[in-house]
């Protein structure tokens, strides 16, 4: 018996013994699973365990404790990762007559097939792009009109990716000023961990509706699991489990809410962060001259209110030497496995697993990384250029809604005869990650411009990159 293709890939790649710097948050740590036994638990809705999706026993007990544990009035495990949390959050939503919600126009990629599915058209707001990452950093809310009055919810993402965040706080109050009952949806995926004093407050915490946590990225849930918590009366709690029932499995796992339920309480055992701070604090001392490395002193500069000292991000310009090089370098010579990369920068995560002992190889590896680019050890690299994506063309107008243009036929076009048809896809140059164009929008000369002096990168969501085609929706 052969253990297949992908039990062999995994073996493969558990045998280099990589030094995570990625999701999960466990980072492989028996400790947190100690006692529960992996096959024996691999269970479903059995008599004498209980209903995800109408709890009543142990596991109506297990989100109430999470509910408690994270500052929540009811809280609800979620098995299809924090996706379906986005997705359960634009169900859930009863509209007021325009049937729109504000989104963040670099949203994770959940949050826009939530507007699949719900039918809701976005009122976007722009993320500010930082010069020196070319990242959506930060947003400033007092450039950013809210539409209130026009809008059934807010949804903002409260970290960002990289750890980095808006003034929540000054946006629940301007709703409270302006007189408004709007639910604001926050997408905390990257900030499960944000609890007690060493992290910045969690949404809940700020008075945020529904907060959507994917556990598994720093807290040591399995991969996969995640929590959506609710409070106060914006979201009808009937509506927000109905949903749910209709995204998640009617099989949930046992095996992972067990390691949510769990989750939360090693969450509570702050010392397990606190043993790494040190660590980083010398690791941006050793190596900020070398490279940009974001950190507490970007504070208060393009939008960005806080920063969370445990995501590591690292840009690569100052030493002259592409990001994917460098990652080859630290994985190579030292075994350092980071959560993502681009031309320039390098983000590495730690989660509640993370060691003191992790933080000080990563510090040796960039340091040697830095010695060996200024003495001219890459002699071979391609010198780090950035191509000119950083100018967003003026939002392109929206025809159809992301669900009706979903569902419409389409058909592919030479890109150069697309202007003014509506566009069937959405292509997004990453890094910074914002979409040119969202499927359902009309292709303006501004975006078309851009796409057609499009050079080689990174291109998310173009099928026709190569073949200098485009879909658009058939009229
Ligand atoms: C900001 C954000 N929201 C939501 C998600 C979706 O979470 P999950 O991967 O747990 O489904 C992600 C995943 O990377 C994310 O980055």
């Amino acid at each position: 018996m052969t253990v297949g293709d992908l039990g062999e890939g995994l073996s493969r790649y558990q045998k280099q013994g990589l030094c995570s710097f990625h999701t999960p948050g466990h980072k492989g740590r028996q400790e947190f699973f100690k006692g529960l036994d992996f096959l024996g638990s691999d269970l479903t809705e059995l008599p004498g365990l209980d209903m995800l999706h109408c709890p009543s026993g142990i596991l109506a007990k297990a989100q109430q404790r999470s509910a408690e544990i994270f500052g929540a009035e009811e809280t609800f495990f979620l098995i299809n990762g924090g996706t379906v949390g986005n997705q359960a959050m634009f169900l859930a939503l009863e509209h007021t007559g325009a049937k729109r919600v504000v989104v963040e126009r670099s949203s994770h990629r959940s949050v826009m097939s939530a507007l699949v599915l719900s039918g809701l058209k976005p009122e976007y707001v722009i993320p500010t792009i930082h010069p020196d990452f070319n990242l959506p950093l930060g947003l400033d809310v007092k450039k950013q009109q809210i539409p209130w009055q026009a809008v059934s919810a807010c949804h903002v993402t409260y970290p960002s990716y990289y750890g980095t965040a808006f003034e929540l706080k000054q946006l629940l109050e301007e709703r409270t000023l302006f007189g408004f009952n709007t639910p604001i949806l926050v997408d905390q995926a990257h900030g499960s961990h944000y609890l007690g004093s060493l992290f910045p407050p969690s949404a809940l915490k700020l008075g945020a509706d529904l907060v959507l946590h994917s556990s598994h990225k720093t807290l040591s849930a399995l991969t996969q699991s995640a929590m959506l918590h609710v409070q106060g009366q914006r979201i009808s709690r009937t509506r927000l489990r109905q949903s749910l029932e209709i995204l998640q499995s009617s099989s949930p796992s046992y095996l992972l809410m067990a390691s949510l339920e769990r989750a939360g309480e090693f969450a509570l055992d702050f010392g397990r962060w606190d043993c790494l701070k040190e660590d980083v604090e010398n690791l941006h001392s050793k190596v900020s001259n070398s490279f940009r490395v974001l950190s507490q002193n970007d504070v208060g500069t393009y939008g960005i209110h806080t920063v969370d000292w445990s995501k590591i991000l690292i840009n690569t310009r100052p030493l002259g030497i592409p990001a994917p090089r460098c990652v080859d370098y630290l994985r190579e010579g030292y075994g350092i496995e980071p959560e993502l990369w681009d031309e320039e920068n390098i983000l590495f995560m730690l989660g509640i697993g993370s060691t003191p002992e992790d933080v000080r190889r990563l510090t040796k590896g960039l340091e040697n990384l830095a010695s060996f680019a200024h003495s001219g050890g890459f002699v071979e690299a391609k010198k780090l250029v950035r191509n000119d994506r950083l100018r967003i063309p003026p939002l392109p107008h929206l025809m159809l809604s992301p669900r009706d243009a979903f569902f419409a036929r389409k058909t592919q076009i030479p890109l150069k005869e697309s202007l003014g048809h509506i566009v069937g896809e959405t292509i997004s140059p990453y890094p910074p990650g914002i979409p040119l164009i969202v499927m359902g929008e009309q292709m303006t000369c501004e975006v078309l411009g851009t796409l057609l002096t499009a050079s080689e990168g990174r291109w998310q969501g173009w099928d026709g990159f190569n073949s200098q085609t485009i879909w658009i929706v058939e009229e």
